[in-house]
């Protein structure tokens, strides 16, 4: 390339020759803050509250491979061949069982089996989504949700929440005042059942009136429930697709219950959806992966599956408790969070004036790390707010990590009274470099 032609080309290109050429819904493709994080969470010296990634120890990890030896051997033409774009039919009868325990009367043609419910929710915007379309989304919501929002160049509209959970005269109030500015949101996108990143669930009397207003309004309910078999009293919420099959399209999950490296979701959709949902994911992957939908429908069949589920809920609700008993023993005055009855997540709130961002340096160097609020909104609040994660580490990291962070916020609320709100801008002594954050 000459030099005259790469001095009237834009400073990114010389980085990337390629920059001209993207498509416009690229520019709203950006690492999610999570993703950012995992290089430092990572380091084993970090308490990482960051990650929300299952523990999978209390999987049997011997007889799951003699179970897979056996399965390749009698039916392995099966399992490594191309299969139905639809999914594998046993085993989304299968996932129909799976889906009575919360309430649900489907049919296995309704069932459209994904690679993780990630896809699912791709091809629920691909298929719905064009171009500066409304979603309505919970605030927070789940991170994955948001990207995939936003490389479909939708715009998202946060809705308020509380301890129990979405808030329908909230959601009455963003319809009416979208309405009067002639917007008409195409989904509401919500996490029912303990919340990713807020770990409350939306209280039994509240489900059918959020369907009625949805309903009203003419939106779409999209029911992501990745948690739903997670309550640690072992109950079991109706789902919102229980009450209502013809305005809400629900997505699945073995990531939780079983294993996400398997990457096996699924959407249940109203008949019309459904086909369209098949056409999108053919034309994307052609089929999900027979050999992982073989290994859930195997293990479905043939192990007692739900007694692991339990043993999962009794592993995480060990870690809730320890992470609610430091967090009520150590953290300073000022600070607030929710008290989680299943899944994965505590939100927690900051003393006034502080913000989790700014916060994020001095944690990492106390060695213990979470994820800031602003990931979980689309529209860079949340600042106030942070996520912090219980699954992965063990009781007793929880609680160190726990107490390292109280003291950075204890740290941070010293500067912040010293020198005014979230410290930007403050000296900060121990904040390391950027480079090693
Ligand atoms: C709310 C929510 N939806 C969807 C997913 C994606 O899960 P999967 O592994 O099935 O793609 C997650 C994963 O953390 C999640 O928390």
């Amino acid at each position: 390339m000459s030099q005259e032609t790469s001095a009237e080309q834009p400073a990114g290109s010389r980085l990337d020759p390629h920059l001209a050429r993207y498509a416009q819904r690229t520019r709203s493709m950006t690492a999610s803050e999570i993703r950012a994080l995992f290089a430092v969470a990572s380091r084993p010296e970090v308490v990482s509250l960051a990650g929300g990634m299952p523990n999978l120890a209390a999987l049997p990890l011997d007889s799951l491979g003699e179970m897979l030896r056996e399965m390749t051997a009698t039916r392995g033409t099966v399992a490594l061949q191309y299969g139905s774009g639809q999914g594998d039919e046993r085993l989304r009868e299968q996932i129909c069982e799976v889906m009575a325990l919360e309430g649900i009367t489907a049919h296995p043609d309704d069932v459209v089996v994904t690679v993780g419910s990630q896809q699912a929710l791709d091809l629920v915007a691909r298929i719905f989504l064009d171009p500066a379309d409304v979603v309505l989304a919970e605030a927070p919501s789940y991170v994955g949700a948001l990207g995939t929002f936003a490389a479909y160049q939708a715009r998202v509209v946060h809705v308020a929440m509380d301890a129990d959970g979405l808030v329908p005269d909230a959601l009455r109030a963003t319809l009416a005042s979208l309405a009067a500015r002639g917007v008409h949101p195409k989904l509401l996108y919500t996490v029912p059942n303990h919340h990713n990143p807020m770990g409350v669930s939306l209280a039994a009397e509240r489900r059918l009136e959020v369907l009625d207003i949805a309903d009203r309004a003419g939106v779409l309910v999209l029911e992501d429930n990745p948690y739903g078999l997670l309550g640690f009293d072992g109950s079991t919420h109706r789902a919102l697709r229980a009450e209502d099959a013809r305005n809400v399209v629900y997505l699945g999950t073995f990531s939780k219950t079983f294993a996400p490296g398997l990457r096996v979701g699924w959407a249940l959709a109203p008949h019309g959806v459904r086909e369209r949902l098949v056409l999108a994911s053919e034309a994307s992957i052609l089929c999900p992966s027979a050999f992982s939908q073989l290994v859930v429908s195997t293990y479905l069949d043939r192990t007692p599956w739900l007694e692991q589920v339990k043993s999962f809920r009794e592993m995480y609700r060990e870690r809730r408790d320890a992470m609610l008993e430091s967090l009520a023993a150590v953290m300073p005055p000022g600070t607030r969070w929710t008290r989680p009855e299943g899944g994965f997540y505590v939100w927690l709130t900051l003393p006034d004036g502080l913000d989790s961002k700014a916060l994020l340096p001095r944690a990492v160097s106390a060695r213990v790390a979470y994820v800031p609020g602003t990931a979980f909104y689309a529209d860079g609040t949340g600042g106030e707010a942070m996520r912090l994660s219980y699954c992965f580490p063990s009781p007793e990291r929880i609680r160190d990590g726990v107490h390292r962070l109280a003291g950075a916020i204890q740290a941070e609320t010293e500067l912040v009274d010293t020198f005014g709100a979230s410290g930007r801008g403050a000296p900060d002594a121990t904040a390391p470099a950027p480079d090693t954050v």
